[in-house]
């Protein structure tokens, strides 16, 4: 009995977690040449992306990139780690899980368009939510953890600026939300707070 149990808590588990495939961390467009072509785009088509630019998106974001640390592609003040990468899809919602370079599922829902105030919204492939984990900082009052959370937010969206300018994706790093409205959809608690949103997609 206890076996069986087991067994369907870890069946669960899997389905829970979708594994993303390694990412391709050679090659790509040179820097000065995607710097070139950075900039903010709020036209997407409905098209979705592939597993392997999912992968390669997350991980340009915030991916670990010297697995002997479990340090990462942004910095972080005092390595804090605190941001928390969630993924909204046409398929539902995820969090991005940097140590094993997975999804885990949180919603089947599709809340695209409750991730900003902009209609676009509804048609990027995928809008990342940048959430804190104000209990991962040692001390500071809320004001010190949201303007050095939103520090934290700037690198990781300018790399996924960087990726998207590097395979012809478009993007926009986005201020305009409601805050309480996406902590509802994402199912968040009390110690994540909702920083700024990304849309990825690809274009009209
Ligand atoms: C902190 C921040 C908040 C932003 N919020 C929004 C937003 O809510 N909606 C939007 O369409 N663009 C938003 N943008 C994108 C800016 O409008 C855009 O970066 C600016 O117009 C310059 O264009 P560029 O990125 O192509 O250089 C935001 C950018 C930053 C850095």
């Amino acid at each position: 009995m206890l076996f069986l149990i087991f067994l369907s808590a870890s069946t669960l588990q899997a389905q829970q977690i979708k594994q993303l495939p390694e990412p391709q961390k050679e090659g790509g467009t040179p820097l000065m040449e995607t710097l070139s072509k950075r900039h903010s785009s709020r036209d997407y088509a409905g098209k979705t992306l592939s597993n392997q630019m999912m992968s390669n998106l997350l991980w340009a974001a915030f991916g670990i990139n010297r697995p002997e640390s479990g340090k990462r592609t942004a910095p972080s003040s005092h390595n804090v780690q605190d941001i928390q990468v969630y993924v909204t899809t046409a398929e539902g919602v995820y969090l991005y899980l940097p140590q094993e370079h997975a999804l885990r599922l949180v919603s089947e829902k599709d809340v695209r368009s409750a991730t900003g105030k902009q209609d676009f919204t509804s048609q990027a492939a995928v809008n990342l939510v940048y959430v804190s984990d104000f209990s991962r900082y040692d001390g500071g009052d809320k004001a010190a953890k949201r303007n050095t959370a939103s520090a934290h937010c700037g690198f990781i969206g300018q790399n996924v600026y960087l990726y998207c300018a590097s395979q012809g994706l478009n993007t926009v790093f986005r201020a305009w939300i409601d805050k309480e409205k996406i902590a509802r959809a994402l199912n968040l608690s009390g110690n994540q707070h909702v920083m700024y949103c990304q849309s990825v997609g690809f274009k009209e």
